[in-house]
């Protein structure tokens, strides 16, 4: 048996209260580490989050950060973190948002940047103040969450499409500055996941239909299939890999249009 062991490994979980971040909180405590659960409203789902990652064995703590996009709060988020366990090894930065679907001509500004800020900006402030510290200890994993939204166009979200590309190109520039500090920052591009975020859609079965149709393995992922790959990027199982986006998506890079004709 090959374990994924993260025993002592001290990691913060942005939006680890729900969808995404809460599965991965749960996973990686299942494989030992110590996990901060960082929610924005109200600590009713951070604390069961936190509960259940606290049957696993590992520490665990919840604190609230009202605003990624906000540098001050960011830098007090990881001073607490170095109060509360003592420094950093594993950053999951997985809080961000779609934004209301608007075509680019009529959508406004504001909302369009406010995307922008929460996603792109958001994972650069984690990111900047992580990697200071894991490049002092010489040892850390950042994942980025972007999409396949990074490679994939979408009509109506282009405020979404470009944060998530610049995620991914910001993942890719900060490996190769922080590879020789024995820090890895890696992409995790998750396809449609039963997670909040697209409740609307896959809980109206029209909507279901039309995304399974956009599948090669034909149905809507589970958060638990995001949190499991995202352990093993943050063990040391993948300690080669760095400056990549892996892809989780049931085949929605594969052009499934052209599984006929072409
Ligand atoms: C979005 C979801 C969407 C999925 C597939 C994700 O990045 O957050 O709303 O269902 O991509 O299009």
């Amino acid at each position: 048996m090959i374990p994924i062991d993260l025993k002592g490994r001290r990691a913060l979980i942005t939006g680890g209260d729900s969808g995404l971040g809460a599965a991965t909180a749960k996973s990686l405590a299942q494989a030992g580490a110590d996990i901060a659960v960082v929610y924005r409203d109200g600590p009713e789902n951070a604390e069961k989050v936190a509960a259940a990652a606290t049957a696993f064995g590992g520490r665990t703590a919840i604190v609230r950060l009202a605003d990624v996009a906000d540098r001050n709060q960011v830098t007090a988020l990881f001073q607490w973190m170095d109060r509360e366990f003592g420094g950093i090894d594993i950053l999951v930065n997985n809080a961000g948002m779609d934004g209301a679907r608007a075509l680019c001509a009529e959508g406004d500004p504001t909302a369009w940047r406010r995307v922008l800020e929460v996603d792109l900006f958001g994972a650069y402030y984690c990111a900047r103040e992580a990697v200071g510290r894991m490049g002092r200890q010489k040892r850390g994993v950042v994942v980025n969450t972007t999409s396949v939204h990074e490679f994939i166009p979408w009509a109506g979200y282009s405020a979404y499409t470009s944060a998530k590309a610049g995620l991914s190109m910001f993942s890719k520039t900060l490996a190769q500055e922080v590879a020789g500090q024995g820090v890895r920052v890696v992409a995790v591009a998750p396809g449609a996941i039963k997670t909040p975020i697209n409740a609307n859609v896959w809980d109206d079965p029209k909507g279901l239909a039309d995304l399974d149709a956009k599948i090669p393995m034909n149905r809507v992922g589970e958060p638990d299939e995001i949190g499991h790959v995202i352990a093993f990027l943050c063990s040391d199982l993948a300690g080669y890999m760095t400056g990549v986006t892996v892809a989780v998506d049931g085949g929605m890079l594969l052009y499934p249009d052209f599984r006929h004709g072409g």
